[in-house]
């Protein structure tokens, strides 16, 4: 049987959507972080502490979208330094390792690396954010 051209084209373009398939799909989700193990991380490492140590809650409908995004890419935690400045800090390997002990959470997640938790973390307070569709409380 011989190949026709039309063939071929078909042929080539199932092939250019297979590949952008491949390609885009994997780097827009590294993009976007996956809000619910941000959630997880969110609610039992980060809310945990800050209940604990400052008794208060503080809710991703706290702040807008904007702003996360800001707080996220400064990387700057706490202002009052009674916690790390850094706040890369508290979703660092080296942390998670230090606390699992007495967190499910960081244990639960260890292996994360710290860039794609740290997405997911941002994720999850980006779709719990004030002017997001689904403002979101810490519980
Ligand atoms: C070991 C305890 C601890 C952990 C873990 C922790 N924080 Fe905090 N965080 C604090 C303390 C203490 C403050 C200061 C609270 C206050 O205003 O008294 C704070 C403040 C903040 C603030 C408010 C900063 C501002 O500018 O007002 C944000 C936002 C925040 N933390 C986010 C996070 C996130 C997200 C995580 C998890 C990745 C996290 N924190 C983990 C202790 C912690």
């Amino acid at each position: 049987m011989r190949y026709t051209n039309r063939w071929k084209r078909t042929v080539a373009a199932l092939f250019a959507g297979l590949l952008s398939v491949a390609f885009i799909a994997p780097a827009y989700a590294a993009d976007d972080g996956n809000w619910r193990r941000g959630r997880i991380y969110y609610r039992l490492v980060c809310t945990a502490c800050h209940k604990d140590m400052a008794n208060k809650t503080i809710s991703p409908m706290s702040r807008t979208i904007a702003e996360w995004k800001a707080y996220v890419a400064t990387d700057k935690h706490d202002p009052t330094g009674k916690a790390n400045p850094s706040l890369k800090y508290y979703v660092s390997q080296s942390y998670r390792a230090d606390v699992k002990d007495t967190n499910k959470a960081a244990a639960k997640f260890i292996a994360i690396p710290e860039d794609e938790l740290l997405s997911d973390l941002r994720a999850w307070v980006v779709h719990g954010a004030k002017d997001s569709d689904t403002p979101a409380r810490c519980q």
